[in-house]
């Protein structure tokens, strides 16, 4: 949430901050705002769009080789101009751009007011900058030290960078929950949420921890020092993002080339790890932990979102191969509600982003009772996979588009390769069934390559469903899952409403919504419920429900049952998410298109959700 982006160097900041505003935009586009500074400390801020921004200024002079850059989700106050960051310090010496939630605002705000301070805004970030400068002018402190003691008094999450008008050769960034990274150049500093704005610029990265601050000077090497003042050498690390990664490469929307993707990311999900034909599944970054894993009574999933539906797919995965008892929790719920952890327990974390505030949250907690901790992560460097003792990134590549696509696919890849790991090591899987599901895994991104062939019969079922005003999705046992996720997909990027329930449930509630206009999408794949899967689609027709089927190539009995069908390469049953999570996606894509709804940033959402 919110997208920051500085520089400091000997390049016009500028185009940079811009560019790098763009790239951003996916984790907030409520409002953007600019300052740079060139002997005088230029800031502009508009509502909307980042485009709204570089409109605003384009007949501005925004010369000057140092500035900040934000791009907003708003949490306190509404998203207009003023709200918009960066927000001037009262004297207009200093701005600040900051991702977060000083959740002690109030009090900092009113203590401000009586010593004379006026405010223009309604966020908790002018409180903060404010509180640096009260500082810095009455304790006659320099401004790094001022931030350090500001920051002392702050409870909640932040990444801001600061930008002194007295001091054009210095940015001031510090960060705790929320994501920062500094990009170290030739005699350069670059800033921001995440890697994308920096790359193509420098590889060299140094990811900041909680509670440091970095001190970027012109013709300095990087300094990092903690809140409570110790010096800490900076780690460099090398990126390894693709740029292309980061360009819609002639697609319209970057969810469906992230759609199309899917053959690929599932494929480097694998790639190393699955070796069909030597009849090995090897997970390097958890390998150290497999005993534990082996001797665990219990595994906690705990995520939000897409990541918490992946995570359902690995609780069936995980009890069925591997026998392991498995809860999957919301994070969010997981952290309030002081849940029983034993220190034998392993907790499997899952988030895209790895940023998100629950999951972080639910980590931390789960940790601090003895449990062992597995990421399974996107984002390489993000704060959970750093959380974590183990895990294994996704290998998904950047996802952009805020309706999570291929990450599902490559988390759901990632929790079938470990519950097989795990069947295997514990002996809970005959040696030629494991063999034959290596060999069927193995050949699903082939699969999902021609499950993508589906896509014109899917427009044609999206122009018929567009006005739709709800929609239900049905599945059992691995389906049920893809249909909760099916009817996310639909419900945050197009608007329509949509539930996504197992088949079975169906008659003890949501049948009462079905009349001649509910189109009710049923994955109808399943081998060992098939009758009951067709009975309720019986159920469904006879109150006049339109059937969108998902079913198995050469399935004439739910062909000639269904109003509408989209057939799929047959699959294991506990594979077929990773197909059958195609088409939904697909569907969902094209409705929201003919809605004219904006796919990849959809309204209210952002992508990474740091905030409660
Ligand atoms: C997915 O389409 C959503 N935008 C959202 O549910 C997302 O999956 C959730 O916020 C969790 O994010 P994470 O995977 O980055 O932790």
């Amino acid at each position: 949430m919110c997208g920051i982006v500085a520089y400091i160097g000997p390049r016009q900041a500028y185009p940079i901050l811009i560019k790098g505003l763009h790239r951003l935009e996916y984790r907030g586009y409520d409002s953007a705002g600019i300052a740079v500074l060139n002997s005088e400390l230029k800031l502009y801020k508009t509502r909307g769009k980042v485009a709204n921004l570089e409109e605003a200024v384009k007949d501005k002079d925004l010369s000057g080789t140092t500035g900040i850059a934000h791009t907003r989700w708003a949490t306190h106050g509404e998203p207009n101009d003023v709200n918009a960051h960066p927000h001037f310090s009262y004297s207009k010496n200093l701005a600040i751009i900051h991702n977060g939630i000083i959740e002690n605002y109030a009090p900092l705000r009113n203590e401000l007011i009586k010593r004379g301070y006026k405010f223009i805004s309604e966020t908790d970030t002018e409180v903060l900058i404010h509180l640096i400068e009260d500082i810095s002018i009455n304790e006659k402190v320099p401004l790094p030290e001022a931030v350090q003691i500001a920051l002392n008094q702050v409870v909640g999450a932040y990444a801001i960078v600061i930008i002194d008008k007295n001091d054009p050769d210095t940015l001031i960034a510090a960060r705790k929950g929320s994501p920062l990274v500094v990009g170290v150049g030739e005699n350069e500093f670059f800033v921001a949420s995440d890697a994308t704005p920096i790359v193509e610029y420098t590889r060299e990265v140094v990811y900041l921890n909680d509670e440091e601050i970095a001190i970027l000077h012109r013709s300095h090497d990087l300094r990092i020092k903690t809140i409570t003042n110790i010096e800490k050498t900076p780690y460099i690390q090398t990126l390894e993002i693709n740029l292309s990664a980061l360009e819609k490469e002639g697609y319209d929307h970057f969810m469906l080339k992230e759609i199309y993707e899917q053959p690929r990311s599932i494929r480097d999900s694998m790639r190393g790890r699955l070796k069909a034909r030597e009849g090995i599944v090897l997970l390097g970054g958890i390998i150290d932990y497999q005993q534990k894993l082996m001797n665990t009574e219990r595994i906690i999933i705990i995520a939000c979102g897409t990541s918490w539906h992946a995570g359902l797919v690995g609780e069936y995965l995980f009890e069925e191969l591997a026998r392991i008892p498995v809860e999957v929790e919301y994070a969010s719920e997981f952290r309030y509600r002081n849940p029983v952890i034993f220190e034998n327990d392993v907790v499997i974390a899952i988030s895209q982003s790895g940023e998100t505030a629950d999951t972080l949250a639910a980590i931390e907690l789960a940790k601090s009772k003895g449990a062992t901790i597995i990421g399974i992560c996107n984002v390489v460097g993000s704060s959970i996979a750093r959380a974590t003792h183990a895990g294994s990134y996704t290998h998904a590549g950047p996802e952009i588009g805020v309706a999570s696509t291929k990450a599902f696919t490559a988390q759901v890849t990632l929790l079938t390769l470990m519950a097989l790991m795990l069947a295997d090591s514990k002996g809970t899987i005959s040696k030629s069934r494991f063999n034959q599901l290596l060999h069927e895994l193995d050949d699903i991104p082939g699969k999902v390559e021609e499950t993508l062939k589906v896509n014109p019969k899917i427009i044609e079922i999206a122009g018929i469903f567009k006005n739709s005003r709800n929609a239900l999705y049905l599945g059992r046992g691995y389906n049920y899952p893809v249909a909760m996720e099916g009817a996310l997909k639909l419900k945050e990027i197009s608007y329509i409403h949509a539930e996504g329930y197992p088949a079975a449930e169906m008659k003890h509630g949501p049948i009462a919504l079905i009349d001649e206009e509910m189109p009710v999408v049923v994955i109808a794949t399943n081998k060992g419920t098939y009758e009951k899967v067709v009975s309720n689609i019986q159920e469904v027709k006879a109150r006049k429900g339109k059937i969108i089927a998902i079913i198995t190539e050469g399935d004439e009995t739910v062909k000639d049952l269904a109003d509408h069908y989209i057939e799929i390469p047959e699959t294991e049953e506990m594979l077929v998410p990773l197909l059958a999570t195609i088409p939904l996606q697909l569907l969902s894509y094209h409705i929201a298109v003919m809605r004219g709804c904006n796919v990849d940033q959809p309204r209210n959402l952002a992508k990474s959700v740091t905030v409660e």
